[in-house]
Formats: structure tokens, sequence, C-alpha cells
């Protein structure tokens, strides 16, 4: 029997070429070891943008589509949308009853978040109750294991509390899933900073072939380098941060041609956007098969075989709670 892996992303926007190395790439690879859940997490999204909706269907869309471009597959794992299956907020609601609000209020994203997002009002029940949500999403299914970044590593932990305390009360029921920490490449954006929505320097795995080359050529160089010939400074290049997360194999030898004054930043510029395109074509290629209609029935087969399992969970539950 196989494993069983939940993850989802919260669908605020298309998803970049970062993505692909970090995330992606990764859950790609995991569908032939685990029995993988792969979820929209929309009403996650809500937990923040509850004032503004409008994109965030669209934004289900073009990231189901981003999936399936770059490889999950939904014959062999489930792909599916939170909000499609009611059984996620009824567990939500259920653990919402056991889960001691200090366990939420020291968590140390709800902290963080808090301070950063100003324009925003977070003092909600609903963003203070996101990790018990996140707990409900993985438990449903009796995953053991969930691939997340570091910076989730509290809502797995918090998961865990909550799985232990139900077992607790309840009797033992659901197993303690564990993270599996992807190793995330730091993924620079074209000026440098961290590739971001919000500083406009993405390369989008829909952006085409020749918007891909404007891109890499606004890259940001060593400002000292201004003739071909010149020596520069691999590590102030956003150039060579590129070609060492999709081009490791030659990233070497790019830097020391660059510190010997034998590469122009053009040539690696143009060198940099072949590959990049190389790995986008068949991305691209491969979404042009996915319009809205087929998206919608993908997600809806993904909701009707999750479900059956969701069902199952909350049945049990219910039993153990003593409430049928
Ligand atoms: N909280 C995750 C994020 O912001 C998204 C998410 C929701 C998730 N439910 C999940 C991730 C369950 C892993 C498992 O990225």
């Amino acid at each position: 029997m196989k494993k069983t892996i939940l993850s989802g992303m919260r669908p605020t926007g298309k998803l970049h070429i970062g993505h692909y190395a970090g995330v992606l790439k990764n859950w790609v690879k995991l569908q032939d070891e685990y029995k993988c859940f792969f979820m929209i997490a929309d009403l996650h999204a809500l937990t923040t943008e509850y004032e503004n909706t409008k994109t965030i269907k669209q934004n289900t869309y073009e990231i189901v589509a981003d999936w399936l471009s770059c490889g999950i597959n939904p014959e062999k794992s489930f792909v599916f949308c939170q909000s499609d299956i009611p059984e996620h907020s009824e567990l939500h609601l259920i653990f919402s009853m056991l889960t001691p609000l200090g366990w939420l209020y020291s968590c140390p994203t709800y902290k963080e978040q808090l301070k950063e997002q100003t324009t925003k009002n977070l003092k909600t029940y609903g963003f203070l109750g996101y990790p018990v949500l996140q707990a409900a999403d993985i438990l449903l299914y009796r995953s053991s294991f969930v691939p997340v970044g570091k910076d989730q590593t509290p809502h797995i932990e918090l998961t865990r509390q909550i799985a232990r305390r139900f077992n607790n009360f309840y009797g033992n029921y659901f197993e303690e899933p564990k993270e599996l920490l992807t190793e995330t490449p730091y993924i620079t954006g074209i000026d440098g900073r961290k590739m971001s929505k919000s500083y406009n320097n993405c390369i989008y795995l829909t952006d085409e072939k020749e918007e891909i080359e404007q891109k890499v050529m606004q890259m940001f160089t060593d400002p000292n380098k201004i003739h071909k010939n010149d020596p520069g400074d691999p590590e102030n290049c956003v150039v060579l941060a590129f070609h060492k997360v999709f081009n490791l194999n030659e990233a070497e030898n790019i830097e020391s041609l660059c510190r010997e004054g034998k590469l122009g930043c053009v040539e690696d510029k143009k060198n940099l956007a072949k590959i990049l395109n190389d790995i986008l074509e068949p991305i691209r290629e491969k979404r042009k098969k996915y319009n809205k209609e087929k998206i919608e029935e993908i997600l809806f087969e993904g909701k009707q075989k999750a479900q059956k399992v969701a069902k199952q969970t909350i049945i049990e539950v219910k039993n153990l709670i003593g409430l049928i």
C-alpha cells in the first residue's frame, strides 16, 4: 500500500518558474511513490483575501493548468479544490472545538503575518484558525507526509498536536503526519530580489518565448563589467544565479569564463534564455490542451474521488466522538 501525501497551494496568482523548480518538479516525482492529494486551497485564500475574492476562481484555473502542464497527472493523483469538498469545513469545525487558543496565538506564521500585512485586517477568527483548517486538510485524507517548504513546518507541528489531542480524547485514530521538507532552491527574480509577484520580477510558466528573452536581457549583471572582455563578478549576477538552478552542469564553467573575461553578458543571457525556453516550451505546449472546460472536468473528477475518502473519515470521526 502506498502512503498518502497531501499538499496544497493558495490560488493567489499564476505560477512562476520558481514554483516549478522548487515545488512542482518534486510533486511530479512524488506521484509514483505515493498516493498524492494536490489541493487548491481556496478557503485558505479567503482567510487573507476575503475582501477581494474576484480573482480566486480564475487563479484556480490558471494554477491547475500550470500543475497539469508541468506533469501532475490526474489519473495518478487526486487533483481537487478545497471548497468543493465540504468535509474540509466540517473537520475544521470539529478540530476548532479542541484546539486551545494559545497554540494559535503562538504560531510564528500568525505573528509574522499580522505584523507584515498591515493593509489587511487579519484580526479575524478565520485567520487565527488558518492552521486548524490546514490540519483538517491533511488529516481528512489520513496523510502520512506533507511536502512543504520550511516556512510551513509550524503548521505541520500543529497538525500533529491536534491529531494527538483528538486521539487522546476519542481513541487512537489519526496518524501523526510528517513534513516532507523539499530543498527549495532560492529563486532570484530578474531584478535580484526574491522572485515574487509583488515585486513584478517573475518569469511565469505562461510567458512566451520572446517575453523570456526580453526578461533575461533585463537581468541584473555586474555593473563593473562594461565590455564583453572585462572580467566579471558572478557573485553579483542574476544570470549566474539562474544557471545555478536551471543549468547546474554548466554553471561552474560559466562562472570561471565570466571571471576570466572570456564570456560577455549578452552571449551569456542568450544562452540562458535558450535554456529556460527549452524547459518551458514543452510546458507551454502541454498547457494548450487545458481550457476552462477541461479543467472543470478534471476538478470535478478529483472532487468525486477525494470526497469518497473524506466522507469515510468524517463518518469515523463522528462515530468516535459519539455524534452518530
Ligand atoms: N498553507 C499553505 C500555504 O500557504 C497551503 C496549504 C493549505 C497547505 N492546506 C495545506 C499545504 C495542506 C500543505 C498541506 O502555502
